[in-house]
């Protein structure tokens, strides 16, 4: 079935915004959906991780700090010493909160399945995204709550399976928290809320960057195979981590669909390539992205984002109205708008990685889910649109995009299987598929 456009909704979804004044995505930290069972504090809400390395294990503890009658209970690893050195510090810094005894360590790629069979209650998702879709369709078929990680998805298969799976999720009402923090910054949900409340007027454009230096990278072993060493460097292969557009600038994309509304774009055009960062030992990924997404009624959204070493770095988010601007830098602490409105943030600061969880297990226990599937599935697709257009030089439609089938994971996940690189891809030669 082919997915449909947001563009239809897009009228309908602005006017609703400025003729209730209500904030839809900035005043609300995520939609509910219907009522669950409430869980009384007595009972101990237990937890199953996977993907224990840094994120799974900050989220874990962050977990762990959200209700007084929490436990870790099983996790889940592609890797042991990952999974033992993660366990290690979670139990240092957790005292009493941490019961994961050697029968509910799980190692290796089937490792989740077994965290999602033990007797759990929520699961966090924290491996590399390629994983994602796969992960959380089981989580939802096993029925537990979960926090998401972000990006969700590498590909067009992933997302349209991660939107079948937040579907199920909202009829089984489970909480579904997804790790696109800045939605839980008190600071950047002041600034979008005023955004959407029409602060600046219409909004016409954004301008967003994700300008950092490079990022780790683990030499090859002579005793790895193939499939260890991408997985090892899982940052620099396409099918586990979406490139860095994907994987780390898709925060910035994120704000942008949050300053539109969480609509879909019309159509993508992007450059892109693989510069300074060359070597083999950076599979195959880019090293800069420039992108234009086209919104309904003709606003345009330019995200540039670049990992390079030597260059200057930024990471803010412009977003220009018909009567004003808004500025965005999180990690400075500059939230302000200038124009007719002007205004500038002077609330508290909140731990936005505590804030998901806070919010996660909140709602748990009240029985009231809150679902942040869709905005968070639209977030990751228009990242995966970005690249798709990079990686071919053609603009893109959305129902393009979302229909794709180019599916990026490799033909089994074994540790002894060879798999190769792919070629580097090459505007103008790199066909879309
Ligand atoms: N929200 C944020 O600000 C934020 C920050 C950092 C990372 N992240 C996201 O968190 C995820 C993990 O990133 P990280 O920095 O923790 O990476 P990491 O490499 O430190 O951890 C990933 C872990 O997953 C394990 N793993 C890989 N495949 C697995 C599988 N199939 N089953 C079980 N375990 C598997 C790896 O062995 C590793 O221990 C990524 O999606 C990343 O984008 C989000």
């Amino acid at each position: 079935m082919k997915h449909k456009s947001k563009i239809q909704e897009f009228t309908s979804r602005r006017e609703f915004i400025k003729t209730t004044g209500i904030a839809v995505a900035g005043g609300l930290f995520a939609t509910k959906t219907l009522n669950a069972e409430p869980i009384p504090a007595s009972e101990t809400l237990k937890v199953g991780l996977i993907g224990c390395g840094g994120r799974g294990t900050g989220a874990a503890g962050q977990a762990l700090a959200a209700d007084k009658n929490v436990k870790l209970t099983a996790m889940a690893d592609a890797f042991e010493d990952r999974l033992t050195s993660s366990l290690s510090g979670l139990e240092k810094n957790n005292p009493g909160k941490v019961d994961v005894p050697p029968e509910r360590r799980f190692v290796g790629f089937n490792a989740f399945k077994k965290v999602l069979e033990s007797d759990i209650d929520v699961v966090i998702l924290a491996t590399p995204p390629g994983f994602r879709p796969q992960h959380l369709e089981e989580s939802v078929k096993a029925g537990k709550h979960i926090f998401c990680e972000k990006p969700m998805a590498v590909d067009a298969p992933g997302y349209r399976k991660v939107l079948a799976a937040v579907a199920e999720s909202k009829k089984k009402n489970l909480s579904l928290v997804a790790g696109f923090c800045w939605r839980y910054s008190n600071a950047e949900r002041a600034a979008f809320g005023r955004v959407l409340d029409g602060a600046i007027g219409d909004v016409r454009a954004v301008y967003a960057t994700y300008n950092t230096g490079p990022i780790w990278v683990h030499p090859r072993k002579p005793d790895w195979s193939d499939m260890q060493w991408q997985m090892r460097n899982w940052y620099y292969f396409t099918w586990l981590s979406g490139d860095h557009i994907v994987e780390q600038a898709v925060h910035s994309v994120d704000k942008i669909a949050w300053a539109f509304g969480d609509v879909s774009p019309v159509k993508v055009m992007a450059h892109g390539g693989r510069q300074v960062r060359n070597e083999p030992k950076y599979g195959h990924i880019y090293d800069h992205f420039e992108v234009v997404y086209e919104f309904p009624n003709n606003a345009r959204a330019f995200l540039f984002c670049r990992q390079m070493p030597g260059c200057s770095n930024d990471n803010s988010d412009h977003i220009m109205g018909s009567t004003g601007v808004c500025d965005v830098t999180g990690f400075r602490r500059i939230h302000r708008i200038i124009g007719e409105n002007a205004w500038s943030y002077d609330g508290d600061y909140n731990n936005m990685y505590q804030t998901e969880h806070d919010k996660l297990f909140a709602s748990i226990r009240r029985g009231e889910p809150i679902n942040d599937g869709d905005r968070m599935a639209n977030s990751t697709m228009m990242a995966i649109a970005g690249r798709m257009s990079a990686y071919t030089g053609q603009t893109i439609t959305w129902e393009e995009a979302v229909n794709s089938e180019k599916d990026w994971s490799p033909p089994s996940y074994s540790w002894d299987q060879p798999v190769s690189v792919p070629p580097v891809a090459m505007p103008g030669v790199t066909q879309f598929v």
